[in-house]
């Protein structure tokens, strides 16, 4: 199920403004890669690029290549929409839909794709999705009623239920815990400790200690100033970016000597 990702000399532009330059960088399937660096050096930006999100927005374009297992993602005549059922998206602050059920929650992402299941299917579906999300023996007496009254940490467990229910191989995460409380967060991580079996993670964090515990190989982005470009400065295994960095600038941002 989970694959691979490679970034071939990548360049994403808003109109003529280029906010990330050439990006090459090899992601393991089965892993957790963390993305970190200041605010403003690309990281939002680059991870939306990796499920063709980045492009809904007017004037926004790349250049270069995103392969999905070796199949170029930007090649003529790719559908978008499919490539997002195959790379989903979790985003910073928990987004459910709030008037509907917990359960539609869930189905959300699978009636968006148009496919028909039966109700029997369905309720499989949602159970082992949530069961995956690690949110079913909280909500599990309660599908029926609305997404929004849950807790934060339990909505954003619900948005991976959502992300998870439509079976991608990668599922990208945009500073999922940013909004959440300590314990909730823990939660989160150990949800992604274990997505892992199975998906290719790629999740975005400001927290350095969420980096260390949950990643296997961390890339660190900066950028040399306002209107410059963010870069990959280096990238390698999160244990020797944060205990023997290649670079100084990575050294000074884990060390927090940053700026
Ligand atoms: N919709 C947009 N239109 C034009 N420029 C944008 C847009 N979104 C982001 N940018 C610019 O692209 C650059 C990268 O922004 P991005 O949001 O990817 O950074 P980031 O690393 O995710 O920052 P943060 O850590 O604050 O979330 C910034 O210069 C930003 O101003
Ligand atoms: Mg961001």
């Amino acid at each position: 199920m989970s694959k691979r990702i490679d970034v071939k000399d990548l360049n994403v532009y808003y109109g003529n403004f280029l906010a990330v330059e050439d990006v090459n960088i090899n992601i393991q399937a089965k892993s957790v890669t963390a993305f970190i660096g200041p605010s403003g050096c690309g990281k939002s930006t680059f991870l939306r690029t990796l499920n063709r999100m980045h492009e809904v927005l007017p004037g926004a374009r790349v250049e270069g290549e995103v392969l999905l297992d070796g199949n170029n993602f930007y090649g003529p005549g790719v559908d978008p929409v499919t490539v997002r059922t195959q790379v989903g998206m979790v985003f910073q602050r928990p987004n459910p839909f709030p008037t509907m059920s917990i359960r539609d929650n869930v189905l959300a992402g699978v009636k968006l794709n148009n496919k028909k299941i039966s109700k029997g299917a369905a309720d499989a579906l949602v159970e082992k999705s949530l069961v995956g999300a690690n949110l079913w023996n909280e909500v599990k007496d309660r599908l029926d009623k609305p997404g929004s009254g849950l807790s934060g940490g339990q909505q954003q467990r619900l948005c991976i239920a959502r992300a998870i229910a439509v079976e991608p191989q990668v599922i990208l995460m945009d500073e999922p815990c940013s909004a959440l409380d300590p314990i909730s967060t823990l939660a989160v991580e150990d949800l992604i400790n274990e997505l892992k079996d199975q998906y290719t993670v790629v999740i975005v964090t400001h927290n350095m200690q969420q980096a260390a515990r949950v990643s296997d190989k961390t890339a660190f982005f900066n950028i040399a100033g306002t209107g410059k470009p963010g870069k990959l400065i280096e990238f390698a295994d999160t244990t020797s970016i944060f205990n023997n960095p290649g670079q100084k600038a990575t050294e000074d941002y884990v060390s927090g000597r940053f700026g």
